[in-house]
């Protein structure tokens, strides 16, 4: 039964955005702390780095990735890639906590079995930001973008599937989770400059996990 009088530690609620697309507010904040010490690891196999679109721009935001393949932009165009082209090895495995988080989060947005088979890793500093785009370099079209908000907080820009469509814009603080597919999977989504700030977990810093099923 709900209490009779809602308190302030009642968990946050979660919010449909449309169809095939929540947003789970909370619901990895208390994996935050093992998620950060994971990303450590990552970066000291296969550092973050700021990644050149094919138009020549060094993108703001730095990106590392774990998994099967990762994702990669150069001056020849974006691809998923199994081998890290700046160590020229393959990109650290998915730590189980990773798998095991994405799986419940797409399955709370009712996404049951889903296994990615990438983790793009952003890293935002003051000011990066990542322009209104859509994920569409993945053959599934179907299953979910899981994307986990850690750090300082962000504004989440959640557009239509035409990039002129009215965009939403939406706080994403650390723990909160965006999960979007089926009939959202192609919705244009960016990130406005980071605001600065200091969190206690990742200082002036804002991490972001996504998630992807590429094959
Ligand atoms: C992305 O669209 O790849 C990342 C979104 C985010 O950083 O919240
Ligand atoms: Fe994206």
């Amino acid at each position: 039964m709900s209490p009779l009088f809602p308190t302030e530690s009642a968990p946050p609620a979660n919010e449909q955005l449309e169809e095939g697309a929540w947003l789970l507010r909370g619901f990895a904040t208390p994996d935050v702390p093992a998620l950060i010490t994971e990303i450590s690891h990552i970066h000291e196999v296969s550092p973050f780095r700021h990644l050149v679109t094919p138009s020549g721009h060094t993108m703001s935001v730095a990106m590392t990735n774990c998994g099967r393949v990762g994702w990669v932009s150069d001056r020849r165009g974006y691809r998923y890639d199994p081998i890290d082209p700046d160590t020229a090895q393959p990109w650290p495995p998915f730590p189980a906590l990773f798998l095991d988080l994405a799986a419940r989060a797409a399955e709370a947005a009712g996404f049951p079995h889903y296994v990615p088979d990438a983790c793009l890793i952003n890293r935002y500093v003051p000011s990066a930001k990542l322009s209104l785009h859509q994920d569409k370099d993945e053959n599934d079209a179907y299953a979910p973008i899981v994307s986990v908000s850690i750090g300082l907080a962000a504004t989440f820009q959640w557009g239509g599937r035409r990039r002129a469509d009215p965009v939403r814009r939406m706080l994403l603080e650390s723990g909160d989770i965006v999960v979007w597919g089926g009939p959202a999977r192609f919705v244009y989504h960016g990130v406005s400059p980071l605001k600065p700030g200091e969190h206690p977990l990742t200082g002036p810093t804002r991490l972001n996990l996504t998630f992807r099923k590429v094959f």
